[in-house]
């Protein structure tokens, strides 16, 4: 059988173990900073089914009681499973950070971030820099682990910092021998941001490491046939799915269909696209208010049209638009009929660019064994991956 044959065969693929949570099909929402907020997750969830992680949170943030981790840390009401995932560097405020999201949010699971490549986030030896320090790392992992109970913990992270820097098979056994339900690898460097493609053969070589949990791979899933790919041919256990939801929500449903042995439903035409649009952006107002909604919506525009000729006037207006009423007038007078661009999944959205130089704090290379004092700042609140 052809890797991209569609679609899967009955019992190709199992559902996916993440302690007690099973998962089907075995596809993960992405923790993306900004984006995978409640409506979001509501939405993806609406079109599809897999496991949906909120973004990512600062330990140290949470624990000292900042308003914004605490509104970034919450679920809608009938969510299940609760999902998140949290940043942080030095043990006692993960396992704080650990507990509170357990005793005052029920979360159903953690995911920890060592994939951030931000320069404020590697400069403090935080994110994607930290696997380099062995001991610490494990250190943090097992703070987590251990405050997390029956909790499952998962950790998320790249390939290296770069590839002169590879971390990502000991961060799998390390995060394996800890108690980790699973692992996830974006199978890119922080060096490579977002940059060329992810290099998939990393996740076969992770899950010929990584024996007794499961192994997710991340990085360039557009359409339900790339996750089925890079199951086939890395053995990847499930998919991680970022960028390709970006503006496309029914992508979950491609993979519901597509892991279920359905074919796909047609492309959505214009017309389509707007009213999930509008969807969106009521589930948006509904969650923070109308004002703030329709700002944060406001990102998602370039997404959802992205492919479409529009025309630059009408995309520049909405990126103003300041409330509801204005969007439904605004998009009143497109062409609904438009069919969905050729090639309109696989257009790159959200984060891409070039490599860049990591930055890392001074001599962070040097060793790689051995308790680290981890250089101030690197608990400072911040966000994205
Ligand atoms: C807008 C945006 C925000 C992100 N924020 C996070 C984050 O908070 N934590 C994280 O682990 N990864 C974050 N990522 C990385 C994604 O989770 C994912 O690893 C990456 O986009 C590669 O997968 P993809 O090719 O499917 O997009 C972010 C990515 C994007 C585009």
């Amino acid at each position: 059988m052809s890797a991209t044959e569609l679609p899967a065969r009955p019992g190709e693929f199992q559902p996916l173990h993440i302690g007690p949570i099973e998962v089907w099909p075995p596809v993960v929402l992405a923790p993306m900073a900004g984006v995978t907020n409640a409506p979001f997750r509501t939405l993806c969830r609406r079109y599809g089914a897999g496991l949906y992680v909120n973004q990512m949170i600062t330990a140290r943030a949470l624990v000292e009681g900042h308003r914004k981790s605490l509104e970034l840390a919450a679920f809608a009401p009938d969510e299940t499973p609760r999902s998140i995932q949290l940043y942080g560097t030095e043990p006692y405020s993960i396992a704080e950070a650990t507990r509170m999201l357990i005793d005052t949010q029920a979360v159903d699971h953690i995911d920890m971030n060592f994939g951030c490549p931000m320069k404020k986030v590697t400069r403090h030896g935080g994110g994607a820099a930290l696997p380099w320090k062995r001991d610490h790392y494990r250190t943090i992992v097992r703070a987590a682990v251990n405050a997390a109970g029956d909790v499952p913990v998962t950790v998320k992270f790249r390939v290296g910092i770069d590839n002169s820097a590879i971390t990502f098979l000991d961060a799998g056994r390390i995060a394996e021998d800890e108690g980790c339900k699973a692992v996830a690898l974006h199978a890119r460097t922080a060096n490579q941001l977002y940059s060329g493609n992810a290099d998939w053969r990393r996740i076969a070589e992770l899950k010929e490491a990584v024996r007794s949990i499961p192994v997710l791979g991340n990085g360039d899933i557009w359409e339900a046939d790339d996750a089925l790919t890079m199951m086939r041919t890395t053995g990847a256990d499930g998919v991680v799915i970022g960028r390709g939801c970006l503006g496309r929500p029914w992508l979950f449903a491609d993979l519901a269909d597509t892991f279920n042995g359905r074919p796909l439903a047609p492309r959505p035409n214009l017309g389509t696209v707007l009213d999930g649009m509008v969807e969106h952006a009521e589930l948006l107002c509904q969650w923070m208010g109308e004002m703030r909604g329709i700002r944060d919506f406001r990102k998602h525009t370039g997404w959802y049209l992205k492919g479409f000729s529009t025309g630059n006037e009408i995309r520049r207006q909405l990126n103003r638009v300041g409330s509801l009423d204005e969007m439904r007038t605004l998009i009143a007078g497109l062409d609904r009929s438009v069919a969905f661009p050729d090639g309109g999944m696989r257009m790159v959205r959200g984060h891409h660019g070039s490599p860049k130089e990591v930055h890392l704090p001074d001599g962070w290379l040097d060793t790689r064994d051995g308790e680290v004092a981890m250089p101030a700042g690197a608990e400072a609140l911040v966000s994205g991956g």
